[in-house]
């Protein structure tokens, strides 16, 4: 029986966690163990976070399942109960109640912790015709603007008003409106898709962004009532609803972590069996790995993944999906870092996601960023060291590399690793890896 989270141990985040995270932990890496054996993985972070803030939309008992236990998860379960909505987690299902939402104001507290807290602008706005956000403000891997959210809520009739670090939103009616984004932006699509459900016409949103995640929400704006084709194409067509119900939701498996454990296999010559992910939804990793030698297999909806003796270097240039995913660019990087030969990596989403060369160029790597590239020479082998994360994926990028490396790394500042993987150095030590948490 589901118990109000407030009577659940919390990790601090307001979901209960299989460990009480805490900033000050480290993981300790002895390199060197070939990864193998089974792992499934989790609910997309990525899905579940506009699925969760998708809820403000239709008042009443939402059951999302199969959601992560993450940092971010919690965030976005505080954000909710700050806005009046009462949650209830048990185990990797959550029961979101939207009924009693009264508050139209997201704190930059709140916001400033998860930039995907600005989603609940439009919600918010569609359901009271008022809403006041905090900026969010930029992070580590770039400025994160949100000029192509802003533009497409103007374009639906909403009023914007920036002041004190808030976007102030009113609009006693949201009609429908022709959209063209200036960028292939996930935020934006979700975003405006969410808003024109409820709008009074027919929205089209063009040069949408085509992310599984934009897929899965819109499916489950579909089961609340929706009226949604195109999703997962540039083009999608909303037609404005008088109202959307609650619903019980499955969430997609994540991508990201998924393609970060075949890095993981690829590197350390592994043989590893993943279960419950799509293959389908990384077809440009699968295909790099394929060229840098490993072997990518999927039966019966099991991908195996089996890594070369040596490894074959690899360019690579991230692209919004189905191109390569920036999000697992650095951790591309880690494998490259030991390839034979020289790879050239290019970043084209975000102006500041080489974080993590430092970091690996402490493990004896040899790379030169230059603008937009970065040159990888493989080298032979890397050599442990402590390591400091500095976003998401890097931090999954320096565990890769510490599997590969000769004697022991330390890492730390792994609050940025609970923010996007549930239990990893489980998951990892699980298949076999030589890894713990240290506890602060
Ligand atoms: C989502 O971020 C993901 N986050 C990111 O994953 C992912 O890296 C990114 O999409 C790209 O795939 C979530 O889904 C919660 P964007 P989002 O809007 O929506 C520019 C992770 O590690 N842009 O698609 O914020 C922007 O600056 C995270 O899990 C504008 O210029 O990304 C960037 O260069 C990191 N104006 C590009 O578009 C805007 O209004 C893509 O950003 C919006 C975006």
């Amino acid at each position: 029986m589901p118990r109000p989270l407030a009577r659940i141990r919390l990790t601090g985040h307001g979901m209960p966690c299989p460990y009480r995270g805490h900033k000050l932990d480290k993981l300790i890496i002895k390199g060197g163990n070939k990864l193998s054996g089974n792992v499934t993985v989790s609910g997309s972070k990525n899905a579940a976070l506009p699925i969760f803030v998708a809820t403000i939309l239709a008042p009443g008992v939402h059951e999302i399942s199969n959601v992560p236990f993450l940092a971010d998860i919690n965030t976005t379960i505080k954000l909710l109960e700050s806005l009046g909505a009462h949650v209830e987690g048990n185990g990797n299902v959550v029961k979101i109640d939207t009924s009693g939402i009264a508050t139209h104001e997201a704190t930059y507290d709140l916001v400033k912790t998860m930039r995907a807290s600005v989603l609940v602008l439009g919600p918010l706005l569609s359901r009271f015709g008022i809403a006041r956000v905090s900026l969010p403000g930029g992070c580590a891997i770039g400025a994160r603007p949100i000029d192509q959210h802003l533009k497409g809520l103007k374009a639906l009739g909403a009023e914007i008003h920036l002041a004190h670090g808030y976007v102030e939103a009113k609009a006693k009616q949201l009609k429908g409106a022709r959209i063209n984004f200036d960028v292939a932006t996930v935020g934006g699509t979700e975003h405006l898709m969410m808003t024109a459900a409820t709008a009074k016409g027919e929205t089209v949103l063009e040069n949408a962004a085509r992310e599984p995640e934009i897929v899965d929400l819109a499916a489950m704006l579909t089961l609340m009532g929706a009226k949604i084709e195109g999703a997962g194409t540039d083009t999608i067509r909303i037609m404005g609803v008088t109202e959307l119900g609650p619903v019980s939701y499955r969430v997609m498996p994540d991508r990201i972590e998924a393609g970060t454990f075949m890095i993981a296999s690829a590197i350390t010559g592994g043989d590893i069996k993943i279960h419950g992910m799509q293959l389908e939804h990384l077809d440009a990793l699968t295909f790099k790995l394929q060229d840098a030698g490993a072997d990518v297999t999927n039966k019966d909806g099991v991908v195996r993944v089996k890594g070369p003796r040596r490894i074959r270097s690899v360019n690579i240039k991230t692209r919004p999906y189905p191109g390569f995913p920036t999000d697992i660019q650095a951790q591309f990087m880690a494998l490259m870092c030991v390839a034979d030969g020289a790879s050239v990596i290019t970043e084209n989403i975000f102006e500041n996601r080489f974080m993590h060369v430092s970091e690996l160029m402490r493990f004896g790597a040899d790379i030169t960023v230059d603008g937009k590239s970065a040159t990888v020479k493989g080298i032979k082998k890397l050599s442990g060291a402590p390591v400091m994360a500095t976003d998401l994926r890097a931090s999954a990028s320096l565990i890769i590399a510490g599997l590969a490396a000769d004697n022991v790394s330390e890492l730390s500042r792994i609050y940025h690793l609970d923010r996007g993987y549930e239990t990893i150095e489980r998951k990892l030590a699980a298949l076999g890896a030589d890894i713990q948490r240290v506890k602060a």
